[in-house]
Formats: structure tokens, C-alpha cells, sequence
């Protein structure tokens, strides 16, 4: 089971879309994937669209025990094989650190998933700023896939992105890498594009995923009618899928390049779980 954060330190670059096209190539491939939303904003959850939610990624991470993400699985509207534990606006007070929060209370995500089976893949979607979620959904994962436009700001954001997967790595969780960065929302015939691909091919060489996602209204219209991209008729959200199925396909013959797992967790743990 390999576990993705998507990670952007800077907002509507497209970290829930990729997200769910990714979410999308999974339930066309008919893998068993999960996705755990962390962003207050829910965006993910609005289009994974559960028929009914009894416990959230806030109740999650307010408990924090071992195991207890699983009790706030809940079905999605995609099908069978596609879950989703939803986010909730109250989840935005857990962003800040309080005087109570220790080091663990990054680890609360990872803990609340142990003993997690049953999954392909498990996408966690997280808001963006390098708050408590962003450091929780990191040291819950494997991989850290960070998602740019081709634009002077949000080139800023992926950099800080990556810096903060560093970060989080050496304090917390010794087994989690880079899967690269996805550029996302280009448009082919404009210059400015043209020039931060070249820019960030030049720094990022093969962390690119290639090829990168185009602009395309499909992305909207299928997320309106909260549905894979996949499911979309038409031209755009054909070749969307393609590429969501290149990107799938490349996260998961990563996975046998994982390093060691070699942070103690909840050994230490005390205070505020339950
Ligand atoms: N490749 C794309 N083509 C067209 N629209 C896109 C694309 N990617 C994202 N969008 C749209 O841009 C907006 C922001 O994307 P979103 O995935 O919500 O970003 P984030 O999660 O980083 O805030 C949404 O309205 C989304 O539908
Ligand atoms: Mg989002």
C-alpha cells in the first residue's frame, strides 16, 4: 500500500484536482484507493461525493489512536472500490500549533492509520500552507507529489513545497521521498508557460512529471458533476486520463524504492488522545 500527499504551500494550483485525477486513474485501473482529505476546504470531498459521512479527518485526528482512520472510512460516490475520509471546516483549527502540541502532534495522521489495509493506494489531499495538516499528511506518507503551474509564484510555492518534504522527512519520518512535481494548467501556446517548463525542467530535471497537464475545461465539468475526469466524455478528459494513468502508473513502480522505516512513533506519546 503506498501512501501520496499531494503538496502545494501555495493555493488553486490544483492539488485536489490532481488529486482526484489520480483518485480516477485508480478506479478505471479497478485498484482499491483511498483518499483522506485534509484540507478544511473539503474540495476533495465535495466531489468524491459520500452518500453518507459519520466521522471526519477532524474526528480522526482529535482521537489520533492507532488504527482509528478506518472507523471514519466511508464509501464514495465513484463506486465500490474508491473511498474517502472526508475533511470538515473545523479541521482548520488544527492547522495552528496550540502550547499543547508537542512534536507528535504531527504524527497524529500516521498513527490514526496504522495496521490500514486494504488499499492500493491511499491519496491524501492537504491545504495550502505548512501548517499541522501539511506536516501530518507528510509524515503519514511515502511519497510527496508537489504540484505547480508554470508561473513565477507558484515556482516560489513548489520549492518551498519540497523544502518542507525535507523537512518533515529528518524530523519525522525517515521513509518519506519526493515523488516529484507535476505542472499543471499549461497552455501550449503561451510564452511565459513555455519559459517556467523550460526553468523548471533546467532546475527539477527528472522529478518533472511528464508530460505536463494542459489546460482543460474538463477538469471543471467533471468535478461539477463530481466524477472521475475519467468518466468525462470528451476530448480534453480523454487526454487527462491518459496522462493521470501515466502518472499512476509512475507513483507505483516507485514504491519498490522506498526507503526504511526508522522513526519511533507513539512510543512517547502522551496528553490530549481521546
Ligand atoms: N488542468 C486543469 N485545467 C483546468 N482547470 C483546472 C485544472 N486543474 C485545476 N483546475 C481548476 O482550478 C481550480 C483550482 O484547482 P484545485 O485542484 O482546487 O487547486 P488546489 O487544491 O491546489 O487549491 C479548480 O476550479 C479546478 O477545477
Ligand atoms: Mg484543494
Amino acid at each position: 500500500m503506498l501512501v501520496v500527499s499531494v503538496v502545494s504551500l501555495k493555493g488553486g494550483v490544483g492539488k485536489t484536482s490532481v488529486v482526484l485525477g489520480l483518485a480516477g486513474a485508480g478506479w478505471e485501473r479497478g485498484l482499491r484507493v483511498l483518499v483522506v482529505d485534509l484540507d478544511p476546504q473539503a474540495n476533495a470531498s465535495t466531489v468524491l461525493d459520500p452518500p453518507s459521512v459519520t466521522y471526519t479527518t477532524n474526528d480522526v485526528l482529535a482521537d489520533a489512536r492507532a488504527g482509528v482512520l478506518a472507523d471514519a472510512v466511508a464509501r464514495s460516490g465513484w463506486g465500490p472500490r474508491v473511498d474517502v475520509v472526508p475533511a470538515e471546516p473545523a479541521l482548520e483549527h488544527r492547522n495552528r500549533v496550540d502550547a499543547s502540541t508537542t512534536r507528535d502532534g504531527a504524527l497524529r495522521l500516521r498513527i490514526a492509520m496504522e495496521g490500514l489495509v486494504g488499499y492500493d493506494v491511499v491519496l491524501v489531499d492537504s491545504p495550502p500552507s505548512l501548517g499541522e495538516l501539511t506536516k501530518n499528511a507528510l509524515a503519514a506518507s511515502h511519497r510527496a507529489l508537489v504540484v505547480t503551474e508554470p508561473t513565477l509564484f507558484a515556482l516560489h510555492g513548489a520549492q518551498q513545497a519540497l523544502d518542507a518534504v525535507d523537512v518533515v522527512r529528518s524530523g519525522y519520518n525517515l521513509r518519506l521521498r519526493p515523488a516529484g512535481i507535476v505542472v499543471n494548467r499549461t497552455r501550449a501556446q503561451q510564452t511565459e508557460h513555455a519559459y517556467r517548463l523550460e526553468e523548471l525542467t533546467a532546475a527539477y530535471g527528472e522529478l518533472l512529471f511528464t508530460p505536463p497537464l494542459p489546460d482543460r475545461a474538463a477538469v471543471q465539468q467533471a468535478e461539477g458533476a463530481y466524477v472521475p475526469v475519467q468518466a468525462w466524455r470528451s476530448a480534453g478528459a480523454r487526454e487527462l486520463g491518459q496522462i493521470f494513468e501515466d502518472y499512476l502508473a509512475r507513483l507505483l513502480t516507485t514504491n519498490e524504492r522506498a526507503g526504511p522505516l526508522v522513526v519511533s512513533t507513539h512510543a512517547d506519546l502522551g496528553g490530549d488522545r481521546g
